[in-house]
């Protein structure tokens, strides 16, 4: 016989099992706004009804399920993450957050009546720039606390032999694309000296990228995409496009990375700090459960770091990434045993700040 948390973690994984399923192919393939988002999108909206949950889906496309409390003036507590994925993702990255705060809003429900609605959101397109959450915060309609589970993605608690982390603060994160113009020509009668190579330009650029991030502690930056024309193996590159993401952990390393790069960012998400309250309960709540009690900033990204940018309470539970804490990628992993913790460890958190009148 499983125990409720050992039956929630089970639960979970067959859901994410059925989301990682969608599309096909190898990894998580659920690109923002796609259909195969979308289909994700259905499934968690059934799981959620099921779960008597009030569903609703805003004009960006967020999903939102509700547990009504008993005093609907009070703001609400949300839960959750996103659905969407890079192509050829994991099986966690986003998903985890959604499902696992499913089941705790329901678990939370059922240990007692309380004051505040619970919420649990799926935000739309959060891998290409967090277009639902940042659409949801032009609204206002914001929740006053929210809280979300997700994997790691690095190797750091792991590293400590911790199955959950609090994360302190999240990341700077600058996106740029850079365009590189240079001259076609044919690549065996073009002399050297002269030559307008937009590629080598380029390639002089993408180790300044690196030297920079080097000189910075805590930075990093990545040139993720490249195209180049004509693309022909005897023709000299005549004109290349490429993006740079880079990110920092303050302000000011931030800052100084963006200059140093010269970036005129089409994306900036300057560094957000998490709130002490959700981030106090989530501690105290790990430590009760026996468990070393670890704080990390994140270097990825979150919806809860553009909430929390626009004043709501928000705060982040990290669940330890196995396989070297690789995502992104297939090879994405973590373990029943650790979601059932963070499961537990949400459930016990939602309840006290669901019951907290103010
Ligand atoms: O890119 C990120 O940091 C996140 O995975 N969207
Ligand atoms: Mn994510
Ligand atoms: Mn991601």
């Amino acid at each position: 016989m499983l125990t409720p948390v050992a039956a929630s973690a089970k639960r979970i994984f067959e859901r994410l099992d059925t989301l990682y399923a969608i599309g096909g192919g190898e990894g998580a393939n659920r690109p923002g706004f796609s259909p195969e988002e979308q289909q994700a999108h259905d499934l968690a909206s059934t799981w959620m009804r099921e779960a008597g949950l009030e569903v609703e889906v805003d004009a960006t496309g967020n999903l939102l399920g509700r547990l009504r409390g008993s005093r609907a003036e009070l703001p609400e507590v949300w839960t959750g993450s996103h659905l969407d994925s890079v192509l050829r993702g994991g099986r966690f990255d986003g998903a985890l957050g959604v499902v696992a705060g499913l089941e705790a809003v329901e678990r939370a429900a059922a240990s007692g009546a309380r004051e505040r609605t619970l919420g649990v959101v799926a935000f739309r397109a959060e891998e290409t720039g967090c277009h639902g959450s940042r659409a949801l915060c032009q609204t206002g309609l914001l929740p006053g606390t929210f809280l979300e589970v997700h994997v790691e993605q690095g190797p750091r608690l792991a590293d400590a032999g911790a199955p959950l982390g609090v994360v302190t603060s999240i990341a700077g994160i600058a996106r740029a694309e850079l365009v590189f113009e240079g001259r076609a020509g044919h690549a065996g009668t073009t002399p050297m000296a002269g030559r307008e190579d937009a590629l080598a330009a380029a390639a002089a650029f993408i180790l300044r990228v690196r030297e920079a991030a080097g000189q910075i502690d805590g930075a990093v930056a990545t040139v993720g995409r490249l195209e180049l024309e004509a693309g022909a193996e005897n023709v000299i590159p005549a004109h290349v496009r490429l993006t740079v993401d880079a990110r920092a952990p303050d302000l000011e390393r931030f800052e100084a990375l963006v200059a140093a790069l010269e970036l005129e960012p089409h994306y900036r998400f300057e560094p957000v700090a998490l709130a002490e309250t959700p981030r106090l309960v989530l501690r105290e709540e790990i430590d009760a459960l026996g468990l070393p009690v670890i704080e990390l900033a994140s270097g990825a990204g979150h919806d809860a770091g553009v909430l929390a940018a626009s004043g709501v309470d928000s705060a982040m539970l990290f669940v330890r990434s196995l396989a070297g804490g690789v995502s992104h990628s297939p090879a994405e992993d973590s373990s029943e045993e650790d979601v059932g913790l963070a499961v537990e460890v949400l459930t016990r958190t939602l309840a006290r700040l669901a019951a907290t009148p103010r």
